[in-house]
């Protein structure tokens, strides 16, 4: 049941710390800078040299995620939308890892790529919640967020377990690859993601997200920006806002909103910015373009930041590692969302038109 919540999206919000607890179980051990992954039938990763992850709408943005962590250890990859997969896929070789990344494991869209990506002799390797799901059966290997159910049709929980799954697995693959992992400070970074739970905790405790959501209500359309692994966050903001309060919300990244966007920026258009730790005076400044035009510019970054004093509103994240920032900072998007399609009475957990699994192409 949905215990003390109005709906399974909120108690979903509210269970991520335990749920990302659950992912790292026995997976790091900050201690000796080590993380311990299940054992792989595909063995080692020593002889990749090129990642594709597939998957769709929230899977896939964690997906962009991962891939950007990737190129940023020196690592070819792409995040690809499944749907598109079967008329535009890079080629594949020997070399190549494809990872689908599905929370039901179900997703026609998902599994036609992964067994296009099969026959075409990739490694494939499943990220998944549901063991003994299509998607976990038909790949080479698979690996489990262990996020629990979630049936709130939005996808809350089981992003962030997606996103820190992957963000392990980079690091393994990386160490594979290159003989040391993607962190340079494997330690701190390792502590940092070992801390998440508890900063998530935090922020959920604190979060001005209700008061934010019922100050920009008559909004017309509101937009999300976000810079390097900011951007895959600022996407989901959006799908997750435009999903449950049926308002037109967009995500860009930052710097593409002068490229063509920023005619849309009106009053009525607050523009969250997602400040990662990554170019954020640039973020600032592409925010600050919006603020010109009179939108209202919401900050979602540490306090003491200097987007603070800039911004018109601020939504608090704990201060962490530049890969994980943009974690904590979707959290406070998810609230914003519920708290909005709340105060608009949509039927949150069922929204119109969706279905949680989608089984069709
Ligand atoms: C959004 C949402 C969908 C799913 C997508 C893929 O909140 O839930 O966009 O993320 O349909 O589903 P899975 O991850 O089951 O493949």
């Amino acid at each position: 049941g949905k215990g003390q919540f109005e709906h399974f999206m909120l108690k979903e919000i509210y269970e991520q710390p335990t749920a990302l607890t659950q992912a790292l179980e026995g997976r790091v051990d900050p201690e000796n800078g080590r993380i311990a992954l299940e054992d792989l039938e595909l063995g080692t990763f020593n002889d990749i040299d090129n990642v594709q992850l597939i998957a769709c709408g929230t899977s896939y943005h964690a997906a962009l995620y991962g891939s950007l962590t990737l190129n940023q250890a020196g690592i070819k990859s792409t995040a690809l939308l499944a749907n598109e997969y079967s008329v535009a896929s890079p080629p594949i070789d020997d070399n190549t890892l494809v990872i689908a990344v599905t929370q039901s494991g179900e997703t026609a869209d998902t599994l036609n790529a992964l067994r296009q990506a099969n026959e075409a002799g990739a490694n494939t390797l499943t990220v998944t919640n549901v063991v003994g799901s299509t998607a976990a059966r038909e790949a080479d290997d698979a690996l489990f967020i262990r996020a629990g159910p979630e049936i709130g049709v939005a996808a809350t929980k089981t992003f962030s377990s997606q996103a820190v799954m992957l963000s392990l697995l980079v690091q393994r693959i990386t160490e594979d690859i290159h003989g040391t992992p993607a962190a340079t400070e494997i330690e701190s970074y390792l502590s940092e993601l070992a801390e998440m739970p508890d900063q998530i905790e935090e922020l959920l405790e604190r979060s001005d997200a209700e008061a934010l959501a019922s100050r920009y209500e008559q909004s017309q359309s509101y937009f999300f920006i976000g810079r390097g692994l900011g951007f895959p966050v600022a996407l989901e903001g959006a799908l997750k806002f435009k999903e449950i309060t049926y308002e037109h919300a967009e995500g860009f990244a930052s710097g593409e909103l002068k490229h063509g966007p920023l005619a849309l920026v009106t009053p009525d258009t607050p523009v969250f910015a997602v400040f990662t730790g990554e170019e954020d005076e640039k973020t600032l400044k592409n925010a600050e373009e919006a603020q010109t035009r009179g939108a209202p510019v919401v900050a979602v970054c540490p306090e003491g930041h200097r987007a603070v004093d800039v911004a018109d509103a601020h939504l608090e994240i704990p201060d962490t590692d530049a890969d994980l920032a943009g974690l904590l900072a979707n959290v406070q998007l998810q609230l914003v969302s519920y708290y909005a399609a709340d105060l608009l009475e949509r039927p949150i957990d069922k929204p119109r038109n969706l279905a949680k699994s989608v089984t069709v192409e």
